[in-house]
């Protein structure tokens, strides 16, 4: 059994995401840890809410709430609608725990004591109308890069260039509006990672397996201009992880806070701990420490291509100048944007469907299914009414939900409620278990390397390969000839729903549930070969007709929700 620490990229506290946020990272991060859950292997899948920073303190003030208030609920709204989708996180954590602080601080003295962090005195924005320091998103001004009206202190949300608040043209207070802005002397702590970039370079260069999208963000930040930049690592704000070496007080540093990106990926520790203090674990060392065990850990990170250079320069930056034996990132997933018929997903603009208004309307999989086999991995991607209904109906109503309606009501009113006796396989059934293994084998293949559309196509083959199956054979004609061979027909109709349910379960896990309620089984494991795993239920085993398991969007439907998603969110 192997062991797979899983984390999500972890999304900001600040309001509800979209599907856009959703197929980025936490979706197809739930798909792999379900899939290796389903191979028999040990899973830790771990994602929290990312609770500091500006986007936080912002939303607060807007809402009118204490930011920590403000943050204990949204995180049980973010918490809840992961539910919703079927996430399966084994914790799901808060950046703001104490764990995190303590973690966090902690990171900071050692890389302190290792001579990575230098003290620099700086020139802030300062906002006299505000009577405060513009950090990050406080302040926004057109993109130096590319020309962007509304690009942020800390990144570009158009190019993805990381900047200061400083490098912005014509900046303004997102707080006032002021204009007036002044530059006042301050002092930050700086991650020396210029100093690590051979250290980095090396790392990435040694991941040959990873996706073409990592390594070349990657690779684009540690060669650009004058290379690797040192990083500011602390911020003029309230609220976040106070400034301090380990437990000891940082003198100079008094009322400033680690930034937001300091500390987040470190959440994916401090998640683990968390995880066992909610006593749903007894270790978190070892799938983090490799003295302790972490050695054999093989560990997954899934990510919007925004987050890339983070996760490939700054947490590697931290893990790695520690000089302690933390885990380190085996391999980076990261996925391109998704747009909303013919725009972008806008948070800030409401624009799009939100994670809360798509459970509204249709339950987890009809959602799942659409944005897992449409995942933009090697392109951008683009969410339109027209192809998700056409998907829906095609793949989910017509094929699989098909399938499985027609095969159970067939055997119900020519044999009854339990899987026929009779009859023997002729060439058409060996042909289509020898199909049959070929396509699982690819699937396997696909699952493995996170190929996530096209381990949709091949499981989309699969569920073909029975309808085409079922097509041909027409148990419905042979019985009328012969029924004894057309309860073997039925008998691998009823085999393949189970089947179905165990294949298709990381990607639809309530129809794959309900396709092994009406089968009346619990036997789950990983088909190993195909004739085998079709044998399963045997004669005289008493199935149900599971209820429907698709619902069709009919063009009434999709008119309405097309009209009610155009605009702003209320
Ligand atoms: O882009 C985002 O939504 C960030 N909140 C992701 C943080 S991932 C990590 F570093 F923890
Ligand atoms: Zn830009």
């Amino acid at each position: 059994m192997a062991r797979h620490l899983i984390t999500s990229a972890i999304p900001y506290i600040n309001g509800i995401k979209h599907l856009g946020n959703l197929v980025g990272s936490q979706l197809p991060a739930d798909l792999f840890a379900r899939y290796q859950r389903g191979r028999g292997h040990e899973v830790l899948f771990l994602c929290a809410t990312d609770e500091h920073g500006t986007p936080a303190e912002l939303a607060a003030a807007k809402a009118g709430k204490p930011v920590a208030e403000y943050c204990a609920e949204m995180h049980e709204v973010q918490s809840r609608i992961a539910e919703g989708f079927r996430l399966s996180f084994d914790h799901f954590g808060r950046s703001s725990s104490p764990q995190n602080h303590r973690l966090t601080q902690h990171f900071a003295k050692v890389l302190a004591d290792r001579g990575l962090i230098r003290e620099v005195s700086e020139t802030q924005m300062y906002s006299p109308t505000d009577g405060r320091y513009l950090p990050d998103r406080y302040i926004e001004g057109t993109c130096p890069n590319c020309g962007f009206e509304s690009a942020r202190g800390d990144q570009c949300d158009n190019c993805t260039k990381q900047l200061d608040p400083v490098d912005l043209i014509n900046p303004h207070s997102t707080i006032s509006g002021a204009t007036d802005l002044e530059m006042r002397e301050t002092k930050h702590l700086y991650l020396r990672q210029s100093a690590m970039k051979d250290e980095l370079e090396a790392w990435i260069d040694s991941k040959t397996d990873w996706p073409v999208l990592t390594t070349s963000i990657a690779k684009k930040w540690l060669n650009d201009g004058d290379g690797l930049q040192d990083r500011g690592i602390t911020r003029d704000l309230d609220w976040g992880v106070p400034v301090q070496r380990g437990d000891e007080p940082w003198p100079g540093m008094e009322g400033k806070v680690f930034y937001v990106w300091f500390d987040a990926p470190i959440e994916y520790i401090a998640c683990a701990q968390e995880w066992v203090e909610a006593g749903k674990g007894d270790d978190w060392e070892r799938w983090w420490r490799t003295d302790k065990g972490a050695g054999d850990v093989t560990y997954t990170q899934f990510m919007g291509k925004d987050n890339v250079p983070f996760h490939t320069l700054g947490f590697p930056a931290t893990i790695l100048g520690s000089g302690e034996p933390w885990k380190l990132v085996d391999y980076i997933k990261s996925f391109n944007y998704l747009n909303y018929d013919g725009g972008q997903f806008s948070t800030s603009r409401g624009r799009g469907v939100f994670m809360d208004q798509a459970l509204e309307i249709l339950p987890a999989d009809y959602w799942r299914w659409w944005l897992l086999s449409h995942a933009p991995e090697s392109s951008d991607a683009e969410f339109t009414w027209e192809n998700f209904q056409s998907s829906v109906n095609k793949d989910l109503a017509d094929v699989l939900g098909n399938f499985v309606s027609r095969i159970t009501k067939f055997c119900r009113s020519k044999f009854g409620e339990e899987v026929p006796a009779g009859g023997s396989f002729g060439e058409r059934e060996t042909a289509l278990i020898a199909d049959l293994e070929a396509r699982i084998r690819a699937y396997e293949g696909h699952m493995e390397a996170m190929e996530v559309r096209k381990a949709a196509a091949a499981l989309r083959g699969i569920w073909v390969a029975g309808n085409e199956y079922l097509q041909a054979a027409a148990p419905w004609a042979t019985f009328k000839e012969d029924p004894e061979q057309a309860a073997a027909q039925v008998r691998l109709g009823l085999n393949l729903i189970r089947l179905y349910a165990v294949l298709s379960a990381p990607f639809l896990p309530d129809a794959s549930a309900k396709m092994l309620e009406g089968m009346q089984t619990d036997a789950t494991d990983w088909p190993g070969d195909a004739e085998s795993a079709l044998s399963v239920l045997e004669p005289g085993h008493a199935f149900t007709v599971p209820e429907v398991l698709f619902s069709k969007i009919t063009d009434d439907q999709r008119e309405e929700w097309q009209g009610r998603f155009a605009g702003v969110r209320e």
